[in-house]
């Protein structure tokens, strides 16, 4: 074995995707879109399961006109009957499949004694229960396939908690432990389950804004150790490794996407907003 690691060819091959098939849930905006897009962007044949159709078909015609493959099937995840169509309408039009992304994101907020009950079972289908639905139904087509990647997107609010945040924060904790559950049952079969959480991830034109404005930039970047927006991009690069075959032998594992704002003391940060709030008195209340 060459210690260069020059045997290994081009490693850049394991991340193409060519022949295989996905479903990205959610994948109309922002940081599905773009996981949609990245995925189409490697070969993969891509399923859209939004519930807003417009957006969602915007979407898929957005990868055609890239050179992709795609199509929207409306789903609201929360829906068994709806994900099940999904996961048929995809494997009649694609013929396998091999990737599912858990992406969908509706949420309530409010503190227990606020939210009504209907708002809290949404919230937890939308964030939880459709995860339990795509693997149920994805699952049996990647066994045939002879094995598949699931990635489910939780966030950094699986592990912190703020202000009336309760559903999210609860079913994204649960995400990351049901990404192991999942991982551990289906390794034999060779399905791999990650899980990433995403910092702040605004849209990509509202990227594009903060990173041009001098203030926005040094607000949006204050509590990050690398001093940039998170894009959706971001993402869904961190969705491709692992996904594709160079993270081959990952499986169960979170990982964790926030230009490293999530890692120190809660009081270096309140520090670090301090001197800024001392230098910057017009922007107390804003930041
Ligand atoms: N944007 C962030 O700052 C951020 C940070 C951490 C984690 N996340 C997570 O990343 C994922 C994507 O977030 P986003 O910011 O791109 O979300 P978004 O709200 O911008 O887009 C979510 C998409 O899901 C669709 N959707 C909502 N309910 C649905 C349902 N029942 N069935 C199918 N589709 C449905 C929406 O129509 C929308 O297109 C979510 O899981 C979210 O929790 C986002």
């Amino acid at each position: 074995m060459s210690l260069t690691g020059l045997a290994e060819g081009n490693l850049g091959d394991l991340l193409r995707l060519d022949g295989r098939v996905a479903i990205v849930t959610g994948a109309g905006r922002r940081i599905g879109r773009e996981i949609a897009r990245v995925l189409a962007s490697q070969g993969a044949r891509v399923a859209i399961g939004e519930i807003d159709a417009a957006v969602g078909d915007r979407a898929a015609d957005e990868i055609e006109a890239e050179g992709g493959i795609a199509f929207a099937h409306p789903t609201d995840v929360g829906r068994s009957e709806q994900v099940a169509s999904l996961v048929d309408a995809t494997v009649a039009r694609f013929g396998r499949l091999d990737i599912l992304i858990n992406n969908a994101h509706w949420e309530k907020v409010g503190s227990v004694v606020e939210l009504d009950e209907a708002d809290w079972d949404r919230s937890f289908d939308v964030l939880l229960k459709a995860l339990y639905l795509g693997c149920k139904y994805a699952i049996p087509h990647m066994e045939a396939a002879g094995g598949g990647a699931i990635v489910n997107i939780s966030s950094v609010h699986a592990r912190h908690v703020s202000d009336r945040y309760v559903t999210y924060q609860t079913a994204k904790a649960a995400v990351v432990h049901f990404t192991r559950q999942v991982a551990w049952d289906f390794g034999p079969a060779r399905i791999r389950v990650n899980c990433i959480c995403p910092g702040a991830i605004p849209s990509a034109e509202e990227h594009d804004r903060t990173m041009a404005d001098e203030v926005r930039r040094a607000e949006a970047t204050m509590l990050k150790a690398l001093k940039r927006a998170g894009h959706p991009r971001d993402i869904a690069r961190a969705v491709l490794y692992l996904v594709s075959d160079l993270s081959d032998w990952v499986t169960g594992q979170t990982l964790t996407v926030d230009g490293g704002e999530f890692m120190t003391f809660p009081s270096t940060g309140a520090r670090r907003m301090a001197d800024y709030l001392a230098d910057h008195p017009d922007r107390r209340g804003s930041v």
